[in-house]
C-alpha cells in the first residue's frame, strides 16, 4: 500500500509573522517538488494568515498547532477549527506531548478536539508517546495503546483514515536523543497493528504514522526508510529552511 510521505515542521512558539514570511520565501527556493512527498508547516497561530497567503499557490500544506473543540463562543485565548480553515489550514496537531505535559491536556479533552477537527474536515495529527520512565520500565506498548484507545474513542473507521498519528517518544523531543530506526519502526508497527484490530486492515494500511523526536538531516533517511514510518514531525530542525529542506530531501 502506497502511503504518501508527510514531512511536517512544528515551529512551536517560534517566529513572528515577518519571520514566517522570510522563512517561507527562503524555503520555497530550496524545495524540489515531488508529488510523493507532502510538506506541511505548522507555525504559531499569529503566523497562520500570512503563511496561508504565501502558501496558497504552492503544494505546501498548512496546519495549526492546536484547536478548541467548540466552533466559537466565550473561550478566551482559544482558536476554533473554522478560524484555522479560514487561514488556509488543512491539518491540526492534537495532543502534542507539550500540551499534555505543560497544559495538563488529558485524553478526554484530546478526544473532543479530534472529533472537532474531523467534523470541520481538518486532518488531525494525533501525537502519542511514552515518558523516559515508561520507556525504561518497558511500558511503551501499554502507554501508547492506552492513549490510542482513549483519544480515538467513538471515532468511526471512515473518519479514522483521515487521522495521522505521530509517535513522539517524550524522551526524544528536543533532547538530541532519537529513537533508533528499529525502535521507532517497532513501536509504529505496534500502532499499525492496534489500528488494524480496532478498525480494519484497510484503515491500518492507509493511515499515515509519523515519527517525531530530534529528527535531523543526519538521521532522517534511516528513520524514513523504515517500512511503517510514513514521515516525520520535526521540531527544532524545522526552524531553519535549509535543515528542513534537507530532511524533506532525505525522504526521497
Ligand atoms: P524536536 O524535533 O525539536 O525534538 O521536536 C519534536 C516535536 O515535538 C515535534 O512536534
Amino acid at each position: 500500500m502506497d502511503r504518501r510521505t508527510l514531512i511536517a515542521g512544528n515551529w512551536k512558539m517560534n517566529k513572528t509573522p515577518a519571520e514566517t514570511e522570510s522563512y517561507i520565501k527562503s524555503f520555497m527556493k530550496l524545495l524540489h517538488n515531488d508529488s510523493r512527498i507532502e510538506v506541511l508547516l505548522l507555525p504559531p497561530f499569529t503566523g497562520l494568515e500570512r503563511a496561508g497567503k504565501l502558501l496558497s499557490e504552492t503544494t505546501i500544506a498548512l496546519g495549526g498547532q492546536d484547536l478548541h473543540f467548540e466552533t466559537g463562543g466565550a473561550f478566551t485565548g482559544e482558536i476554533s477549527s473554522e478560524m484555522l480553515k479560514a487561514c488556509g489550514c488543512s491539518y491540526v496537531l492534537v495532543g502534542h506531548s507539550e500540551r499534555r505535559a505543560l497544559f495538563e491536556e488529558g485524553d478526554r479533552l484530546i478526544n473532543r478536539k479530534l472529533h472537532a477537527a474531523l467534523a470541520a474536515g481538518l486532518h488531525p495529527i494525533l501525537c502519542v508517546g511514552e515518558t523516559l520512565e515508561e520507556h525504561r520500565q518497558g511500558q511503551v506498548e501499554e502507554r501508547i495503546t492506552s492513549q490510542l484507545g482513549a483519544d480515538l474513542a467513538q471515532i468511526k473507521a471512515a473518519e479514522a483514515s483521515l487521522v495521522v498519528i505521530a509517535y513522539e517518544p517524550i524522551w526524544a523531543i528536543g533532547t538530541g536523543e532519537t529513537a533508533t530506526p528499529m525502535g521507532a519502526q517497532g513501536t509504529i508497527h505496534v500502532i499499525r497493528e492496534w489500528i488494524a484490530a480496532a478498525y480494519d486492515q484497510n484503515v491500518a494500511e492507509t493511515m499515515r504514522i509519523l515519527y517525531g523526536g530530534s529528527v535531523k538531516p543526519e538521521n532522517a533517511a534511516s528513520l524514513l526508510h523504515q517500512p511503517d514510518i510514513d514521515g516525520a514531525l520535526v521540531g527544532g530542525a524545522s526552524l531553519f529552511p535549509d535543515s528542513f529542506a534537507q530532511i524533506v530531501a532525505a525522504s526521497h
